[in-house]
């Protein structure tokens, strides 16, 4: 079959993967290659055990694959044959000079811009879907255009919005897609090259067009966004320990205001996520090299407030606790940052894990989809991996749910009570629990944003 347009895809990750295979289902005229510089990534695209666990990928993958969906480690020969190559690799946040912990590590993208123009003959639109500091197509430009080949790139942002565990839900149904170009004969063409695409299944009124800073700031602007209302509901949530208030009434009553609204109110032992720490950094960075400290003092606090809060978690352990959890062993139930994924950047288990480590606890870790992940972000420490959460929580002291995996409702935990050793405590580090129920069982019950439900 001959395609009429030839798309690339450059970084297999969690938002490239996806989102290339929604755009090879929709578009069924169009070849969609998706490269990546690990193999190992590659060869589990392309067999039964596709890399990251995603609810209802595997299908749309194997509907796909092999017809116009294609997954490969040749960068080079992909990008010779491709007229739109969006590029989807990681921008960590530095971790060494200028800017160590907040800028962006750009590198990976300035070495995929410098292999694009060596392997192109032609002229191509390049697509910014890594979440980036704003401005960075205009570096990206330079590099690209500086070319003795007579050859034109247009850089375009088209930031994803997908959130993990819903990924194909958000895709196939999203908010918003977002496209930004320069507005120039030539940016306002490739815009409508992208625009095209995602018209096979978006609605046209909700494919917003802007210029390129704009698609980028707002990002940004989103991300910190969402996560500043988790940041506002979580410093409530220490309030309402004190005052006996409940934060989920309190939630509930702000969210019934239809100019607040429900959603992302709910307080929890902290966000995590590959994207809203590295995003908010992002930001006050930038706010910081135009001289805005104001600006970047107002967003980081967002991020001190979710660290402090995961910092809170385990103290209100050890003080539940009488005060030691040396030899303790503790469950802690859930890794992954957030449910129906095995994602674990910058999960709160991470720093509860080790938190409860640098107490000397026993730590026992459960999860039905992110042990492997588990094992590399403790590598070193010594604790126990246990999928099964009845043989976790047998004989310990203490049970800390840290993600809302559905599947920890529904456990017996008249059955887990008998098997832990008394008195047996619960954290509910995401209010997941019925916490009257288990309290009345026989549990001490400590809760988010709740006052602690106690037996002594
Ligand atoms: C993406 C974006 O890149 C990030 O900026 C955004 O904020 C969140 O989504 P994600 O897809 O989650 O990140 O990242 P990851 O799963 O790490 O995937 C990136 C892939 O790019 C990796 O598989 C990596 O091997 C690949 N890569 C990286 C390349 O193919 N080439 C490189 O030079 C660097
Ligand atoms: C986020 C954005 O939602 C998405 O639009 C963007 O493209 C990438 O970043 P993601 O990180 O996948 O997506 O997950 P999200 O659902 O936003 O959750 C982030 C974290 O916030 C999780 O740890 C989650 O548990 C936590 N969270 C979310 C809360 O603690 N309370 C809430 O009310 C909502």
């Amino acid at each position: 079959m001959t395609f009429k347009t030839k798309i690339l895809c450059i970084g297999a990750g969690y938002v490239g993967g996806p989102t290339m295979t929604m755009i090879a289902r929709k578009c069924p005229t169009y070849k969609v290659t998706v490269v990546d510089i690990n193999k190992a990534r590659i060869d589990a695209w392309n067999s039964d055990n596709i890399p990251i666990y995603e609810p209802g990928l595997d299908e749309v993958v194997k509907a796909a694959r092999g017809k116009n969906l294609f997954f490969s480690t040749d960068v080079d020969q992909a990008i010779r044959e491709a007229d739109i190559i969006f590029v989807s690799v990681n921008t960590p946040t530095k971790t060494f000079g200028e800017g160590a912990g907040r800028a962006p590590d750009l590198q990976y993208w300035e070495k995929t811009a410098r292999q694009i123009l060596a392997n192109s003959d032609s002229s191509k639109i390049i697509v910014e879907k890594s979440t980036l500091p704003v401005r960075t197509a205009e570096a990206m430009e330079r590099i690209l255009n500086g070319n003795p080949k007579g050859i034109e790139f247009e850089v375009l942002s088209n930031p994803e919005f997908l959130a993990e565990g819903s990924a194909i839900q958000d895709l196939e149904n999203p908010d918003r897609v977002l496209v930004g170009s320069r507005e120039t004969p030539s940016g306002l063409a490739a815009r409508k090259a992208l625009v095209d695409i995602y018209a096979h299944w978006v609605p046209k009124e909700k494919i917003i067009e802007s210029n390129v800073w704009s698609a980028e700031l707002s990002k940004l602007a989103a991300n910190a966004f969402l996560a500043q209302r988790i940041s506002s509901i979580n410093s409530i949530s220490a309030l309402c320990e004190k005052t006996e208030a409940d934060v989920g009434e309190v939630s509930y009553a702000i969210g019934m205001d239809s100019r607040i609204g429900p959603k992302f109110l709910k307080a929890s032992v902290g966000f995590g996520g590959s994207c809203f720490q590295k995003d908010i950094l992002n930001l006050v960075y930038i706010c910081e090299s135009y001289g805005l400290h104001e600006v970047a003092d107002y967003w980081e606090s967002v991020v001190r407030m979710n660290q402090w809060q995961q910092k809170r978690f385990v103290q209100n352990i050890l003080t539940g606790m009488f005060r030691t959890v040396a030899g303790k062993r503790i469950a802690l139930l859930g890794f992954a940052f957030k449910a129906d994924t095995g994602d674990t950047r910058e999960s709160p288990a991470i720093s509860v894990a080790l938190g409860l480590l640098e107490e000397k606890a026993q730590v026992v870790v459960s999860d039905p989809k992110a042990l492997e992940n588990a094992k590399k972000d403790l590598a070193g420490a010594e604790v126990i991996y246990e999928e099964d959460p009845y043989k976790a929580a047998d004989g310990a002291h203490a049970i800390a749910i840290l993600t809302e995996w559905k599947l920890y409702k529904e456990l017996d935990y008249a059955k887990i009570f008998k098997s832990m050793k008394q008195p047996a405590f619960i954290f509910d580090g995401r209010n997941i629990l019925d916490h009257k129920k288990l309290f009345e069982m026989g549990f001490n019950v400590f809760a988010i944003g709740k006052a602690a439900l106690k037996h002594f």
